[in-house]
């Protein structure tokens, strides 16, 4: 049967699921380092948070939302000096790939151009099209000592009276780097002056490192009332499988999005209960696995960068490393293809994130370290197959 004449246009033109979310088996000896899923566990007492508002009979419809989990998230932001109305600006979504697609459901016109940097999460590339979006890259810049940066000269040149909405990720899945405040300032002096939207992904504002701090651009008096800020659990309690997240908006943008027709509010309510109390009480949790990445970070960085033809910068943020493998000689999709047929370690190829990905892997810090060590014994293997 010829299922295309039911489908949507939009969703044929779309690509297939990206590499590192392709299902992979569980089991054997692979090593599953592609998707960014944490490997932690929850602490019982989410289960029983979740147990006890059901007993309690938080069982039915908020159709704006739990009251509670809203005035939690707009306390929590508030830690940037952001003033929030939670009853008008929270929108609470199930996780942080909801907020993008709201949020682009809410604001795109075919035709209407989205710029997002190169490289960038490719979580941001289906929605966009699947609206009609026109996808505008602005690529970022390498350093000589191999970091990332946006490039403020290319967001100048990328916006057009056509530019809708830009998306920024700060802190920056895949290339680890915070955006600085002058950064930040120019971005938002551009939409003011181009007149466009700022979707700040912000999911992994709480995983930074080398004495760097994540700056909000909500902050900047210039962008507050063009910011829309899309947020996650995911990442900060290992919440990828609870699934939530949350919009925060200027109110007028905040009740376009609300407009979207998915019906009701798509957070399970003892998980929005559970949720705000994670945000109250799931600090200590969250440091201990912060204290985990911090040690796998020194330690894979060291390691990789004793192989030769390898170059790894320790991130600013996030829990990905995201090192220079272009000495090798091979694309990114030839060298994680190879990675996982002969050594079984599934890494992202650099160019799933855009052209300036090229020469790069991502790989995700979501195991042990004796799984990593051993993953990173596999990459010296290949690297040594590779030489010959
Ligand atoms: C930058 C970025 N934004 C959004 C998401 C989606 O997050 P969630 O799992 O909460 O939908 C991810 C997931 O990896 C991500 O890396």
């Amino acid at each position: 049967m010829d299922i295309s004449k039911y489908a949507k246009r939009e969703i044929l033109q779309l690509a297939e699921r990206p590499t590192p979310r392709t299902p992979i088996p569980r089991t054997g000896d692979i090593i599953n380092l592609g998707a960014g899923d944490p490997d932690f566990n929850q602490p019982p007492i989410v289960a029983e948070w979740i147990k006890e508002a059901i007993e309690a009979g938080e069982t039915h419809y908020t159709f704006q939302g739990h009251p509670e989990f809203k005035k939690t998230v707009a306390e929590y932001y508030s830690k940037y000096g952001v003033k929030i109305d939670p009853e008008t600006q929270v929108i609470p979504t199930s996780g942080g790939g909801a907020a993008l697609f709201l949020t682009l459901a809410a604001t795109i016109n075919p035709g209407d151009e989205v710029i997002i940097p190169d490289p960038a999460f490719q979580g941001y590339i289906n929605p966009i099209k699947y609206f009609g979006g026109r996808i505008v890259r602005a690529k970022m810049r390498k350093t000589e000592d191999g970091y990332f940066r946006p490039n403020i000269e290319n967001i100048e040149k990328a916006a057009t009276e056509k530019t809708k909405l830009i998306i920024i990720c700060n802190p920056d899945n895949p290339t680890g780097c915070i955006y600085t405040m002058e950064e930040l300032k120019e971005i938002a002096r551009i939409a003011t002056e181009k007149d466009f939207l700022i979707l700040s992904d912000e999911i992994y504002n709480e995983f930074t490192w080398m004495g760097k701090k994540h700056t909000a651009i909500a902050t900047i008096k210039e962008a507050v009332d063009r910011t829309i800020i899309a947020m996650s659990l995911s990442k900060t309690f290992a919440w990828t499988g609870l699934r939530v997240g949350y919009i925060i908006a200027p109110k007028e943008l905040a009740e376009l999005i609300w407009r979207v027709p998915i019906g009701v509010s798509t957070i399970p309510v003892p998980i929005q209960i559970a949720a705000a109390k994670m945000l109250r009480e799931g600090w200590r949790f969250h440091e201990e696995m912060k204290r985990e990445y911090k040690k796998r970070i020194e330690h894979c960085v060291k390691r990789l960068n004793e192989i030769p033809n390898i170059k790894c910068v320790h991130p600013e943020a996030t829990f990905y490393l995201f090192p220079d493998i272009t000495e090798t000689g091979i694309k990114s999709t030839e060298y994680t293809n190879k990675l996982f047929e002969e050594e079984r370690v599934r890494v992202a190829a650099g160019s799933t994130f855009g052209e300036m990905g090229e020469g790069h892997i991502r790989i995700a810090l979501v195991a042990s370290i004796e799984k990593l060590d051993e993953a990173i014994n596999r990459i010296e293997r290949l690297h040594k197959k590779l030489k010959k």
